[in-house]
């Protein structure tokens, strides 16, 4: 049987029913693949840029190429956040007592639950034996939140500078000198693969809360990261043989004897990912600065480390930029 048009048929060109059938078959696969690859493409798009970068700084790849994790707030994000609270109808208010709402300061809560042990608990012989991780009041009441003059949200800018910065992927390995309370660590133990956070921190009630508090709370035990008491610059308990993508001191260098970071950098050189590795220290170079820039190039050069640059990082949620000065291994 054959199937004709008109004008077809005039110029004489006859068109068969499995011809047509399979024609639309063909189309019909073509445009399946040409929308699944469009749908599937994880090219960035005006949402998904950075929304800062700060000085000059720039580097558009907002989402991780491996994994899909985001590493950066988007301007989508943003813009999806704001609707969400104008949809809602939300503005601040005091904060006073409601119903069932009663507000306390960390004090009080503390005093709370040290007069009544908790809201709920068990009594008698009965009553230490439910509570795998007993967490000092303090902690739970997250006062080291608060022991630093910034405040506790400003570790994730940190962390989104530094990831972005350093192109992390999830397997990379990542040093911080002094991590603290873990302000900055966790969002990075949070990424990486089990054990690629190591940390070297000399204050012990520091440890504890970053231990006995934030990752267990976080539930981020099974991230085993590698944190180790010292205030030495010693890196042996490290192993010998890893190498790091990123080692980055946040608010620590600027605490330190110069002669004490000029022992931790020549130690670290040895242990940065020659070339794409990088160094980063924030607030200032002070150490570097008080040796006089040509002898600071010479002393850096001699360590095999390179000054790369200066780059300024805004805050998401409060007005504050944070300064940071990379470095990186210019031997192999
Ligand atoms: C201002 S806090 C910053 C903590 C964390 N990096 C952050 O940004 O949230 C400085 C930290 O550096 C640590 N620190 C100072 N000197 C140190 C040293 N020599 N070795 C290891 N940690 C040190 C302090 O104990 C403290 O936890």
């Amino acid at each position: 049987m054959a199937l004709s048009s008109s004008p077809a048929a005039s110029k004489g060109i006859v068109v068969t029913v499995p011809t047509l059938v399979l024609s639309a078959l063909v189309a019909a696969v073509f445009l399946f693949f040409l929308l699944s690859t469009l749908s599937s493409c994880s090219c960035p798009s005006a949402a998904d840029t950075p929304i800062s970068n700060g000085n000059g700084f720039h580097n558009d790849i907002a989402r991780s190429v491996s994994g899909n994790t985001p590493l950066s707030t988007t301007k989508g994000d943003v813009e999806w956040l704001k609707y969400q609270i104008q949809l809602n109808g939300l503005h601040m208010h005091d904060n006073v007592l409601r119903k069932g709402i009663n507000p306390r300061t960390r004090a009080q809560q503390l005093q709370d639950l040290r007069q009544f042990k908790g809201i709920s608990h068990y009594e008698g012989p009965e009553s230490d034996n439910h509570t795998a991780l007993p967490c000092p009041g303090e902690l739970l009441v997250e006062e080291h939140h608060s022991n630093y003059g910034e405040p506790w949200a400003g570790g994730r800018d940190v962390f989104e500078f530094l990831a972005q910065s350093s192109q992390l992927k999830p397997d990379s390995r990542v040093l911080e000198i002094g991590c603290g309370t873990l302000r900055v660590g966790l969002h990075f133990i949070r990424f990486l693969t089990p054990e690629h956070f190591h940390c070297l921190e000399r204050d012990e009630l520091s440890l504890m809360a970053a231990f006995r508090y934030e990752l267990p709370s976080q539930g981020l035990l099974f991230k085993r990261p590698l944190i180790v008491k010292g205030e030495d610059m010693d890196f042996s308990k490290f192993g010998s043989g890893v190498m790091y993508d990123l080692i980055y001191a946040s608010a620590v260098f600027l605490h330190m004897p110069d002669k004490l970071v000029w022992v931790g950098l020549e130690r670290l050189a040895t242990r940065l990912k020659p070339y794409e590795g990088r160094i980063f220290i924030s607030h200032n170079i002070k150490f570097c600065s008080r040796l006089g820039g040509e002898e600071c190039t010479k002393r850096l050069t001699s360590l095999g480390l390179e000054y790369i640059g200066k780059h300024t990082h805004d805050s998401l949620l409060f007005n504050h930029y944070e300064i940071w000065f990379e470095f990186r291994r210019s031997k192999a």
